[in-house]
């Protein structure tokens, strides 16, 4: 196959070395994960060393024991810039950097999107702690998932196709989860030498003896408790039903066999008592072994049977732009309104800063032309572009468009398709305006029912656009308030059957932190068009406190200067949010609560 990435088939002897280099490196420092990296299909193997030793290079920086803080911050810094900058030399002179060079090359990889993960370590070399359980499923999160993603990325580029829901998953975040604790309850030993603990304030006041105990390096029936706590929590978070369901048979059978070699870790952290405090706690090799053989057995015949497309080097789109060099480029402003308009100026503390729209009206606009209701989805996109470039351009923070509601499916099917047509048609001719405005794009909605293209459309639109700092929109399709905060109750509910926490410290903060976009201010002015007035199941939650504004104008008649009016409109408003009308201001002397002018 041309192309293709077996070692053997390297032939530039400096390339192969740097691969050669990270294999060693993966194999002598984690011989489990190195088996499981076998498993993947032979052409995937040496991206995943690569990927690999980049990942614990940075992880060993940050655990580097006798430097200061700012000495760790600093030369992590010095590594991940190095990289960004030789990334697009193709080259470096550090053999893991260059593999990892040639990896992101080669499989299109883009480097943007390793930097959460580095920007937490960059975090983590000054020491964290972390009060509850979902500050660290979001930091276990944001140090592994841009891994794990690029290692679907791979299977998929290389036509494994990974459904794209599963990194959306609960479940998959949740065993993720259960995988890093039993990495931080197999090396206990390695953070208790470094004075470290990683696990959250939470558990530990719950468990205050073992928690001395541990910080002692002092086995007692106080830490056995807690181990047997957390194993069992482990347990639970690598059991994720349905994880597998319609993964490919190869991607599956690795699946599996992580979690049973993660299940058999466990096994070794309980067996391993007051050892555990001195060493690593690893299942024997003869346990590994009766789990790998079989598995590579299982695997190789799945890829066998599945017809892999590497690209070639060079070939697909060019090589991503570092984030450096993408953030120096300059932000342009939106186009103009063709009137010649401009915002109004608002003082900015009485700006809102999300504005959230129900475009209302699409329907009645084309039926009263005497046009099918489609073209009013169609007209009604050339709205929705306005409006965007009006937000950017009076500086708003976030604006939240209502695409399709979860009610929506009840339309005939015919109306369905072409809201989704005109969904692909919008994500696709407007991802350049969204790169030179330095717009940000996120999705809030349910995957259920959507097409998977359409899935795949907002993701990437997501992906692509996530590192800019203008105007965030969020695109709320297939959304439904309530069916948010169900999700949130069963998030809420899946977090107090396991433990991490207790039903009566639930507190607003923690529903809040299970929405779809948790860092998502609050809706400061809620807007709908089309003469109707009501909320239609429109973020709910987030609305609580948001001004309301109706207009009857249906949504392909709207321009960016219905926006600014509305937003002129709110800035005059006095919100109260449930405290007693403000004191006026009186000609002579104190000022009378509640006084009439
Ligand atoms: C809003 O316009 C857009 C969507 C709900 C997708 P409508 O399609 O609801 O238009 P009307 O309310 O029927 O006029
Ligand atoms: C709300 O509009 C949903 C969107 C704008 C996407 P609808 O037209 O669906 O709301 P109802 O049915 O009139 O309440
Ligand atoms: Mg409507």
């Amino acid at each position: 196959m041309p192309g293709i990435l077996t070692l053997a088939a390297v032939n530039d002897p400096e390339l192969r070395a740097a691969y050669t280099h990270c294999r060693r490196n993966v194999r002598r420092r984690d011989p489990v994960e190195y088996a499981i990296m076998q498993l993947m299909p032979p052409v995937l193997r040496p991206a995943c060393w690569a990927m690999w030793a980049a990942f614990t290079t940075a992880d060993d920086i940050v655990d580097a024991v006798g430097d200061t803080p700012a000495d760790r911050a600093a030369r992590l810094d010095a590594w991940t810039t190095a990289l960004e900058t030789e990334l697009a030399a193709g080259h470096s002179a550090d053999p893991v950097r260059h593999a990892l060079i040639d990896t992101m090359r080669r499989w299109r990889l883009d480097v943007a999107d390793l930097q959460p993960s580095f920007d937490t370590f960059k975090g983590d070399a000054h020491g964290r702690r972390l009060e509850t359980w979902r500050e660290w499923s979001a930091w276990v999160g944001d140090t592994n998932l841009s891994w794990a993603s690029q290692g679907m990325t791979l299977l998929a580029r290389a036509g494994v196709p990974v459904p794209v829901w599963l990194r959306r998953k609960d479940a998959y975040q949740r065993y993720l989860d259960g995988l890093y604790l039993t990495d931080a309850l197999t090396d206990l030993s390695q953070d208790l030498a470094r004075g470290d603990i990683s696990l959250p304030a939470e558990i530990l006041d719950r468990f205050p003896e073992a928690t001395d105990h541990l910080r002692e390096q002092r086995w007692s029936p106080a830490v056995n408790d807690l181990v047997t706590h957390l194993t069992g929590q482990a347990r639970r978070w690598l059991n994720q039903p349905g994880l597998t369901d319609a993964l490919h048979p190869g991607t599956a059978e690795i699946l599996r066999t992580v979690t049973r070699l993660f299940h058999a870790r466990l096994d070794a952290v309980q067996a391993a008592g007051p050892a555990l405090l001195s060493h690593p706690a690893v299942p024997a090799p003869p346990i590994r072994w009766r789990i790998l053989a079989p598995a590579r057995a299982r695997t190789a015949l799945a890829w066998r049977l599945t017809p892999l497309s590497p690209p070639s080097p060079g070939s697909g789109p060019a090589i991503p732009v570092p984030r450096q060099v993408r953030s120096a480029l300059a932000v342009q402003p939106p186009p103009p309104h063709p009137s010649g308009a401009r915002p109004p100026a608002i003082p900015a503390d009485r700006m809102p800063q999300h504005v959230a729209v129900i475009m209302d009206g699409n329907g009645r606009w084309a039926t009263e032309r005497g046009l099918p209701r489609h073209e009013g989805h169609r007209i009604g996109a050339n709205a929705m572009r306005d409006v965007v470039y009006g937000a950017a351009e009076i500086g708003l923070s976030h604006l939240s468009l209502f695409l399709f509601s979860t009610e929506n499916w009840k339309r005939d099917t015919q109306e369905i398709t072409h809201i989704f047509d005109a969904l692909r048609d919008q994500l696709r001719s407007e991802l350049a305006t969204h790169d030179a405005l330095g717009i940000r794009l996120r999705w809030a909605g349910r995957t259920d029912g959507l097409p998977e293209d359409v899935i795949e459309e907002l993701l990437q639109a997501e992906a692509a656009t996530r590192h800019h700092t203008g105007l965030t929109v969020i695109f709320c399709f297939n959304y439904g308030g309530r069916a948010e905060l169900t999700q949130a109750a069963a998030r809420l509910a899946r977090a107090a059957t396991s433990g991490d926490l207790h039903p009566d410290h639930v507190r607003e903060d923690d529903l809040a932190g299970h929405l779809l976009l948790p860092d998502t201010p609050d809706v400061d002015l809620l807007w709908r068009t089309g003469g109707e007035r009501r909320i239609s199941n429109f973020l709910l939650w987030q609305s609580a406190y948001a001004e309301l504004h109706f207009t009857d104008a249906y949504w392909p008649d709207v321009d960016r200067r219905d926006l600014w009016n509305a937003i002129n409109d709110y800035a005059r408003r006095e919100r109260r949010y449930g405290a007693a009308p403000a004191p006026l201001p009186s000609p002579d002397g104190p000022t009378r609560q509640g006084s009439k002018q």
